[in-house]
């Protein structure tokens, strides 16, 4: 047992390494595994508490959203709108290093923490036979940011997937080092294709594919703009942060030991903070637009990305 409580346990890239793999990940543990670019943490994307881990595991200070991995195009059909540009991308260029950022299935089954709370998700499906194998026996979107703690580099061997995460994660599945060793392109749809990051495949394949140059946003820019933030996360309703209790005419969001109209953990748990976080601020959007007060959260491990999350919810509106 290392200091963070888990034996993270290497499994080979054989049938029953494979196997092993895909049950773990079934289960909601965490599971490392190669891709063609670089290795990715990987989550049943379907379960919040496993996504939540894995914000959890890389200590990442923010939530942004994460890559969905699925073995086919057919899988793909499950929890996003494949048409138009991308699925002329998609035919051109899956299984491969690209990702593509699409509308998310209406009533899919995907966890809101996968996609931070906007209507698209970011989906690929990856080469790498072990990936491909790994997907088809977990029959699971996973959902898997590279391996490495937040602000390190991408892992392209099992090695350095253990350097980083080991005690953090159930296993890693070594398929030795990726080809690769660079994240995949991602393209989004405005609705003309726009590259949001240059990766493992060349923009020149892809402006081949479709004809003509393809346009270029920094992926940051979309995402972590504030105003970008707010317009897609931030529930209607005013929200008080920091509340020890909620003022009449106010809703609770609560933390801890409280009494409140949604608990996001009753029991003080982070993690299971985080894995409520999303879909809590939406029902409470849905159910009115009374004012919502927050509890405090402490501002520690997951913590911290909970706050920051709640401070761009509760951001002044233009
Ligand atoms: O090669 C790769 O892409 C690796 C392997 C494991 O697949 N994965 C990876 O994931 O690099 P990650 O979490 O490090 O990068 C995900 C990035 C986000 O930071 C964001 O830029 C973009 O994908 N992204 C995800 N969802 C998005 C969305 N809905 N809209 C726009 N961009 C999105
Ligand atoms: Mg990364």
């Amino acid at each position: 047992m290392s200091a963070d409580g888990l034996d993270t346990e290497i499994l080979s890239a054989d049938i029953a390494g494979v196997a092993g793999a895909a049950e773990l990940l079934r289960a909601g543990a965490l599971v490392s595994f190669p891709t063609e670019t670089v290795y990715g943490l990987g989550a049943d994307a379907t379960n919040d508490h496993a996504v939540a881990r894995i914000f959890d595991a890389k200590g990442r200070p923010h939530f942004n959203p994460l890559i969905v991995h699925v073995p086919s195009l057919e899988a793909v059909s499950e929890i996003a709108v494949l048409s138009g540009p991308a699925l002329d991308l998609a035919q051109a260029f899956w299984p491969g290093p690209l990702t593509l950022v699409l509308p998310l299935k209406p009533g899919g089954p995907l966890s809101a923490l996968v996609s931070a709370g906007l209507p698209t998700v970011a989906v690929r499906v990856p080469a790498h036979p072990l990936a491909q194998k790994l997907l088809e026996a977990a029959g699971i979107p996973v959902a898997a940011p590279s391996a490495n703690p937040s602000g390190r580099i991408s892992p392209s061997t099992a090695q350095h997937v253990l350097d980083g995460l080991s005690g953090r994660i159930a296993a890693v599945l070594d398929g030795g080092p990726c080809e690769v060793g660079l994240e995949s392109t991602i393209v989004g749809f405005d609705p003309a294709p726009v590259l949001l990051r240059p990766g493992g495949l060349p923009v020149e394949a892809l402006e081949a594919a479709l004809g003509g140059a393809i346009a270029v946003r920094q992926a940051s820019a979309g995402i972590t703009a504030p105003g970008q933030l707010s317009s897609h996360y931030a529930p209607n309703a005013q929200m008080r942060l920091n509340a020890d209790e909620a003022r009449p005419g106010e809703r609770l969001l609560g933390f801890g030991h409280v009494e409140a109209d949604l608990n996001l953990s009753p029991s003080g748990d982070l993690v299971e903070a985080a894995a409520n976080l999303f879909r809590y601020l939406h029902q409470l959007d849905i159910e009115g637009d009374a004012p919502i007060a927050v509890s405090p959260i402490p501002d520690h491990g997951m913590g911290r990305a909970i706050n920051d999350r709640l401070r761009r919810a509760a951001a002044p509106r233009n």
